[in-house]
């Protein structure tokens, strides 16, 4: 669509979770001008929900290099250990940062952070706050910095909208894209700014988090539509690691029909003792890995899954009452009361849980600064594929890539700016960027998906999937008879069509990976090829396929 109005600033940022508001603090001391556009309030998206906490080696007994051996075990062989080193050198002093912020963790009697332990962790280095309330008092404290200076005319906050493009300066000769010079975006409620509009920058940062609307369920809330990877991917960047999705092991099962987003129940809470029992009342992780229910996040997903196709039932328990129901109302506020909303009682209670959509490890491929292979694109957060989580994530190294690789692109780009190598490029119109999906086709794709690259995939349920997203109409246009757009598109057309575009590459993707290997698990392919220990990347070809 045409935009209405147009913004010019230096660097303009997407998304107001952990990385995105890291991101537009850093810059805003670095660069005149900064503009932070968040599709909801500055308070939504996942990092609001995250529970358990954000994994660093605080503790003087820990060590950097203990945290980098747990990630790449979990990553499966494809984390790239130079951004593994990165994360974990550097996070320590990160979250002294955050700290520093204002964000309140939760202390132990001599004053320390609190730490505890979560899946494939070999020490306890998980800082936590209001107990299961890590993301909800991180993103308040990040976001009363924002507050404080949002008068400031060095910055520009602009909620409800929903960056739709980014836009690009004309190709290189040799067709590779052209630099990345702004974003087209859509104001969804009444505010200063209204309808479609264009900002302008040398910098675009996504930090738009992750995709759990492309599945039936997921922990992730409404927004988490791919917007960042759908854009990035319009523009001409390269995606990497795509098919590896992470499965939450315990999510509070909610009947056979339950859709949206679900209730997570920490891994914290097994981290603190909790314990995985078939319906038959039978503890069954000490068999399946050593670190029983704290092995890696992948590993406890695929025994759960395996255990409820033996006994045909629905869900598994989670059985945390021998903890004690004072300790469990004080170190788990938020899910107790979360529980209770069920009725059930976390401290008398088995809770039925099992494994829904939680995490995307892959995304925009980045480099150790955040720079996408699009001049002038830079991704930090879920949305990214640093390569810190390779094929599954670490429990509880998504806040903290976050905030390390945020802080990093930053600092990368107020360096590039006032160098004068970035420098504001004009947009050029691209072709095919009005190829919408309608938003009643939603559900038709969530389907698709769910059933596809799921949490247990097979060439034939992929090939189905394929089929079924390839036959979803890709024009929701109403048009007049001379061709010109009836009605602007909704919000919900384009994060519609995000979902489609980002369930195709996965689907894709997932078919190609004839292995399993962490969040990507095939019935027909159960054992992990070391041929496959590559990364699958891709970009769309100037015809506009992948
Ligand atoms: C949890 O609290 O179990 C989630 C932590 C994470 O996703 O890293």
């Amino acid at each position: 669509p045409e935009p209405g109005w147009t913004v010019e600033v230096d660097a303009i940022v997407v998304g107001s979770g952990i990385a995105g508001l890291t991101a537009a603090l850093e810059l805003r001391t670095r660069v005149p001008r900064v503009l932070l556009v968040t599709k909801d309030t500055l308070v939504s998206g996942s990092t609001v929900w995250a529970q358990g906490g954000i994994a660093a080696a605080l503790d003087p007994t820990d060590s950097p290099a203990a945290h980098l051996q747990d990630t790449l075990v979990a990553g499966v062989g494809l984390c790239d250990p130079r951004a593994v080193e990165v994360l974990v050198t550097e996070g320590p002093s990160r979250v002294r940062e955050l700290v520093a912020r204002g964000a309140r963790f939760d202390r132990s009697p001599d004053g320390e952070i609190s730490l505890t332990r979560e899946g494939g962790h070999h020490a306890d280095r998980i800082a936590h706050a209001g107990g299961d309330a890590t993301g909800a008092e991180i993103s308040r404290a990040l976001v009363a910095q924002i507050e404080a200076v949002r008068d400031d005319p060095g910055i520009e906050v602009v909620e409800h909208a929903l960056v739709l493009d980014v836009l690009t300066g004309p190709p290189g000769p040799d067709g590779r894209p052209g630099a990345a010079c702004g974003v087209t975006l859509h104001v969804i409620g009444e505010g200063q700014r209204d309808g479609v509009g264009a900002a302008l920058g040398k910098a675009v940062v996504l930090a738009t988090g992750g995709i759990g609307q492309v599945f039936r369920s997921s922990t992730n809330p409404a927004q988490a539509t791919g917007d960042g990877i759908a854009a990035a991917l319009r523009a001409g960047a390269v995606l990497g690691d795509v098919e590896f999705v992470q499965f939450h092991p315990t999510v509070l099962w909610a009947g056979s029909g339950a859709r949206g987003q679900l209730t997570l129940v920490s891994e914290a809470v097994r981290g603190e003792g909790a314990i995985l029992l078939d319906t038959d009342g039978v503890r069954f992780m000490p068999a399946v890995h050593p670190m029983a229910e704290l092995a890696p996040r992948d590993v406890v997903a695929h025994a759960i899954v395996a255990q409820m196709a033996a006994t045909g039932a629905e869900h598994v328990w989670l059985d945390a009452r021998h903890l004690g129901a004072d300790f469990l109302r004080k170190r788990f506020p938020t899910i107790h009361e979360r529980l209770l909303d069920h009725g059930i009682d976390l401290t008398t209670d088995l809770v039925p849980v099992a494994p829904a959509q939680h995490y995307h490890s892959g995304g925009v491929v980045t480099d150790l600064v955040g720079r996408s292979s699009v001049r002038g694109l830079y991704a930090v957060g879920e949305v990214a594929c640093t390569g810190v989580h390779g094929a599954n994530r670490l429990a509880s190294n998504s806040l903290l890539e976050g905030l390390v690789f945020a802080t990093r692109a930053a600092r990368h780009i107020a360096s590039q700016v006032q160098g004068g190598v970035l420098r504001q490029s004009s947009p050029v119109q691209r072709p095919g960027d009005e190829a919408l999906v309608a938003a009643a086709s939603r559900a038709r794709v969530q389907r698709a998906a769910s059933e596809g690259p799921g949490v247990l995939r097979s060439g034939a349920g992929l090939r189905r999937a394929v089929t079924a997203l390839a036959a979803v109409p890709t024009d929701a246009h109403e048009r007049l008879d001379d061709g010109r757009l009836l009605a602007h598109p909704q919000v919900a057309e384009w994060e519609t069509t995000n979902v489609h575009a980002v369930a195709t590459v996965l689907t894709a993707t997932a078919l190609e990976r004839e292995e399993s290997r962490g969040g990507h698990a095939r019935s027909d392919f159960p054992a992990t090829d070391p041929d496959w220990q590559v990364r699958i990347e891709v970009a769309l070809d100037p015809d506009g396929t992948v």
